[in-house]
């Protein structure tokens, strides 16, 4: 069933970048399509006045995105761990957003926020300049065929936008179980000249896809891209 709320739209038509994502369509069971409709919108910043400012939304200093959330493993148990930090869920997939509203509730936790929809509106146009401390890349889609290299979200349009959102002493951190993105990453990273890199400084959280990984017996690789105040 489609949702009444975010009617599934054609993403490459809305948006002028090009799409870092797989569509993916399927039914819902009925008590997701409550969760969808009863309790995201109570989540979500798409209503917030813009610019959004997350630490004064929240009351935290200390303000994570999870972009790509996928299930949301790493954004609820960063959010229930640590009640000073906020954390906002970013994924276009319905049904990981829902488990992270539904166990949000479950649990009461209120440093928790979400954006169900392309991350990249959110890092455009949405936040307030320089308001993020970290920005959580967790084994985003490798797009492993050449021919669609140009949908893998590190970009550097991707990296501006980063850049412009994170506080001066912020970070992105980026991992990932596919090789040939871990190095075009590192490159495309060196030549935006924004970021001092760092590799292997983070205690990578079990997520779905890290989950993935270990059982395929991919390589794991993470990088720390700290933004520099040049
Ligand atoms: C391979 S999954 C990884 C999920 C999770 N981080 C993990 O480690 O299990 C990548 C996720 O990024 C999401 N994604 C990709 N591009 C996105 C975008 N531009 N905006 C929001 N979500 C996006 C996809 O929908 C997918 O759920």
């Amino acid at each position: 069933m489609q949702s009444p709320i975010y009617p599934q739209s054609d993403p490459v038509s809305e948006h002028p970048h090009i799409r870092t994502f797989h569509a993916r369509h399927g039914r819902m069971s009925a008590r997701r399509e409550q969760s969808l409709i009863l309790l995201l919108p109570k989540f979500e910043i798409t209503n917030l006045e813009r610019p959004v400012d997350l630490a004064k939304v929240l009351d935290k200093d200390f303000i994570v995105v999870d972009f790509g959330s996928g299930m949301g493993t790493h954004a609820l148990q960063l959010a229930q761990s640590d009640p000073s930090v906020g954390v906002l869920a970013i994924d276009v997939h319905t049904v990981g957003l829902i488990a992270v509203v539904d166990t949000a509730t479950e649990l009461g936790l209120s440093n928790i926020r979400t954006h169900h929809g392309d991350g990249m509106d959110v890092l455009k146009d949405w936040m307030t300049p320089a308001s993020v401390n970290e920005i959580h890349v967790l084994f985003p889609d490798p797009w492993p065929k050449a021919r669609h290299h140009k949908r893998r979200l590190i970009t550097p349009l991707f990296l501006d936008l980063v850049v412009n959102a994170l506080k001066p002493d912020g970070r992105m951190v980026f991992v990932t179980d596919d090789e040939s993105y871990f190095e075009s990453a590192v490159t495309i990273i060196a030549s935006c000249g924004n970021f001092d890199v760092t590799f292997s400084d983070w205690e990578i959280p079990i997520t779905t896809y890290h989950q993935r990984a270990i059982r395929l017996g991919h390589k794991i690789s993470q990088l720390s891209a700290r933004k520099t105040n040049a």
